[in-house]
Formats: structure tokens, sequence, C-alpha cells
């Protein structure tokens, strides 16, 4: 009975719309100018017996055998009935920041159930509850703390997400890092129908987005930090990491690029993964792309295991086109090397690459963007008809070396000045914290990280781990 009322209390209200099919305004609380009367014993009525009522699924409720299913409406950060390492897999559609005030909300039949929520625990960006953008990432780390203990070792949690603003997106990646789980994948969920918020607010992202991590087997994480200090840890990630990765993704019939399985992807994890477990990275970019061609098998600008890799060029041979790189924006310094590395899998002159480089380019306001002939001068060869190339493996390493060199001189000159930085070049900001991070100068990463636009640090994944580290160091 207190299912069926409180499904149809909404409707009498004055929230209840004139001439809508639905009803009330999702996810708001709104009273229209235009009000619908019901007959709400005969709403009652039809929401029980009706061809989508609630008496027909009941019926299968028989179905269920005593215990097969379990319901608790705990926060996620107090659920310590349920044993460590006890679920098989997780699936989750958390709170997106500020975009929904669920305990307001729920207010209408809380009042009527003489329940309210505790809003103590309640992962959200919201004002009233002083609750901003560091408060809602410390809560879902709390939260997905506890899903890391209750998970078993060696599988998934599936995390549902949509959300406009970068910096939401990036706290939720950085609380599943802390937490200790891997992320191995994140993908476009296509959920034909868009929501109230996503159809009505044009800066909002109009597909969610799904997230695969998973908890590494505990043997995994032991030898990991047994291993701590020599270059085996880095080999040991790596070989799990791809071992979990899908081999073959296709997208209407074509073959798509696994983002994670590219170097820059996998180096960044491979990072992400000691600093989180406080070990120090033993070796740098340049060994770390080198190693991976000793140890792995490269396709297509991707990495696989031996045992993988059969598999993989089974279906590419068959498919007569290259996999497809989706979604790739230049909007930093980074991402437009990233570009560049895709564009110069077939060697071209620098009048080749620069319109399509203008079109592609917007940096945002904060990048100092080097020029493109820069950006190829730091990065590529060129060859004896003036084509630009990818340098092989064996020259990679002194390339990355110099350009390193050049960075960490530039960020010498934030690290000595003062005030606000208005312009600069975030990866010069990105290697000059990771140099800090080894020498275990916390203060400086964190001064630095002071004098940078709030949001730039929020809307990184990977100054925001530095500087968050770097601050839980000092505290
Ligand atoms: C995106 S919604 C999930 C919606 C759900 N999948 C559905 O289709 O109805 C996120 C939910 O997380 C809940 N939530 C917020 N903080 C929480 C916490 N600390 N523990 C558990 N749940 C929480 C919110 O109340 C909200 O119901």
């Amino acid at each position: 009975m207190k299912f069926t009322i409180t499904a149809c209390l909404i409707m009498g209200t004055k929230m209840s719309r004139y001439g809508s099919r639905t009803g009330n305004v999702s996810g708001t609380l709104y009273v229209p100018s235009l009000i619908k009367c019901l007959n709400m014993l005969e709403y009652i009525k039809r929401k029980l017996y009706g061809a989508k009522g609630i008496v027909k699924p009941l019926g299968t409720i028989s179905n269920f055998k005593h215990g097969d299913v379990f319901l608790q409406t705990n926060s996620l950060d107090d659920i310590l009935v349920m044993p460590t390492n006890s679920v098989d897999y997780i699936f989750t559609d958390p709170p997106f920041g500020a975009n929904l005030n669920y305990s307001e909300l729920n207010f209408i039949w809380e009042s009527w159930l003489k329940v309210r929520t505790n809003v103590k625990p309640e992962a959200i960006i919201n004002k009233v509850q002083n609750k901003s953008l560091l408060e809602y990432q410390q809560l879902m780390t709390e939260c997905f703390e506890e899903y890391y203990r209750v998970l078993k070792p060696n599988r998934w949690m599936t995390v549902e997400f949509h959300n406009s603003q970068n910096s939401v997106w990036n706290a939720i990646q950085e609380s599943l890092i802390r937490a200790g789980f891997i992320i191995a994948d994140v993908r476009v969920l296509d959920k034909k129908q868009g929501s109230f918020k996503q159809v009505t607010t044009t800066s909002a992202v109009k597909q969610d987005l799904v997230i695969s991590a998973y908890k590494p087997k505990e043997s995994f994480k032991k030898e990991f930090l047994k291993k701590a200090g020599t270059e085996e840890t880095v080999w040991d990630f790596v070989r799990e990491h791809l071992d979990k990765l899908p081999v073959i993704v296709e997208k209407n019939g074509m073959l798509e690029k696994i983002r994670e399985r590219e170097p820059y992807l996998l180096y960044d994890r491979m990072v992400a993964y000691h600093i989180m477990n406080g070990i120090a990275v033993p070796i740098d970019a340049s060994d770390f792309y080198s190693g991976l061609d000793e140890r792995l098998i490269k396709r297509d600008g991707m990495y696989f295991l031996y045992d993988q890799i059969n598999k993989y060029d089974n279906v590419r041979i068959k498919s007569e086109l290259e996999p497809i790189q989706f979604n790739m924006f230049v909007d930093d310094e980074k991402s437009a090397i990233a570009w560049l590395y895709y564009q110069l899998e077939e060697p071209q002159t620098y009048a080749e690459i620069q319109p399509k480089f203008m079109k592609e380019s917007n940096a945002a306001k904060h990048e100092k963007m080097p020029e493109l002939a820069e950006l190829l001068e730091e990065n590529f060869l060129q060859d004896d008809k003036g084509k630009w190339y990818i340098p092989d493996p064996s020259k990679a390493g002194d390339i990355i070396k110099l350009r390193e060199k050049r960075l960490l001189k530039e960020f010498e000159e934030y690290l000595v000045g003062k005030g606000r930085l208005k312009q600069f070049r975030t990866e010069a900001v990105r290697v000059g914290f990771a140099r800090l991070w080894e020498d275990k100068d916390y203060k400086n990463i964190v001064k630095v990280g002071d004098r940078l636009p709030k949001s730039v640090i929020q809307e990184d994944d990977k100054l925001l781990m530095y500087y968050d580290i770097a601050l839980s160091r000092l505290e």
C-alpha cells in the first residue's frame, strides 16, 4: 500500500501538469501555471491494475526464493553488514555533482512515510549543505572505498556517468583511483531517450558515459608492494592491465581503436597506480615507451600480450579498414601531440598537416599552446623530403628526454614566480609535478598548484592527482 501511495503522490500535488502525458517535471520541484486535477482514487486504481500496473510484476515475486534479493537503504559509506570480498559484480549509478538534489526531491513522500534522509553522507554538490566539489569528492571516495572492500578481487564495477562538467568527471575518476580501482575502459552509453536535464541544458552531455573499473587480484597487489622500488612493478602492472582490457571492440561493423591500449594512456595508468599506492615510479616515460616495444606486441598503435595477439590479428585481417579513432579533441599540448601521432602514421609535410591542425585545434584560454612547427620539432623527426614522421623506439627516448628538459626549464619559472599564473604550458606543469613528486617535494607541488586557476587543477586528472595527494601528505 505504501509503495502504491508513494508512487501516486506527486500526481496528487500541484506539480501535476495540465496537458502533459507524464504529469510532473521530473528532477525538480516545479509548480506549473496550469495544473491537472485528477480523481486520485481512479488514478490509484489505474496505477495498481493498468497495463503497466504494480500488481502485474508483483505476480513474478513468487519466482524469487527467500534470500535471493537483498535490499538496503543505508548510505554506502556505512555497509559494514556486507562482508569483505563478497560481491561478484557492481553496477552503480552515483550522483553527479550538483545535477539533482535527491534528498530534497524525496521530501514529498518522506513526509508521508515520516522518514527523512540523513543528508550528512549524501554525496552531492549543494550550497545549502555546504558541500563543494571537494566535499563531494571526499564523500565519493568513502563510498568507492566500501565498494572496493566488498567486491571480490579480480572482479568488475561499472559506473554510469552523466555530467557536463569535466571537474565532476575528474572528481569521480580520482575517487575511484584513490579507493584502489583501476579504470580499464570509458565509453558512451546509448540510452536512446534523453532525460529532462539532458534535453533542456545545452551544455549537458547528450550521452551517458560508462566507466569499467576492476579491483586487482590480491596476489597482484601484494607482489606489487613487495617489489616496490624495482622496475618490475611497472611491467607487472602493464601485463595485469592489458590482460583485463578487451582485445576487440567493434562498433557498427568497424573495428574501434582501444585507447586504453595506447602508450600514452598505459603510461598514465601505470603512474597513477604507483602514486596511489605511495610508491615511486621507477622509470621515466622514454624508458617506458621503449620497454613497451621490447616486451609486448604492437598493432595499429596499440599494445597486446602475446596470448592476445592471435585473436586481434584474426579479426583485423578480415576488416579492410584501419581501426577508427573516435573523439579526438585538440585542446592542449598533450592532445595535440596525440593527434599528431595519429596523423603521422603516414608521414606528411608541414603544409599538409597545417590546415588539418588549424581545423582541429581549439586551445583552452589558459593554455600556452606551442606553435605547430614547435610541436613537430620537439616530438617528431623529418625525412629528406621534408616529411615529418614518428621516431622509431630507439630514437624516441632521446626526443622525450630533450622535451622533458625543455618543459622542466619552463616549469622552473612557475616555481620561482609569485601570484596567479594566467597562461602557462599545462604539459610543463605536469612534467614539473611528476619531478617534484619524485623528489618528495610536496610543498612546492601545492605552492605551484595554488598559483594555477582552481578550475585547471579540477579539470586535469593528472594535476588533480598530484596536487590532492601532495596536499594530504602535508596535512
Ligand atoms: C543517479 S541516482 C540513481 C538513480 C537510480 N539508478 C534510478 O534509476 O532510480 C544516485 C542516487 O544515489 C543516492 N545517494 C547519494 N548519496 C549516497 C550515499 N552516500 N549512499 C548511497 N546512496 C547515495 C541518491 O539519493 C540517488 O538516489
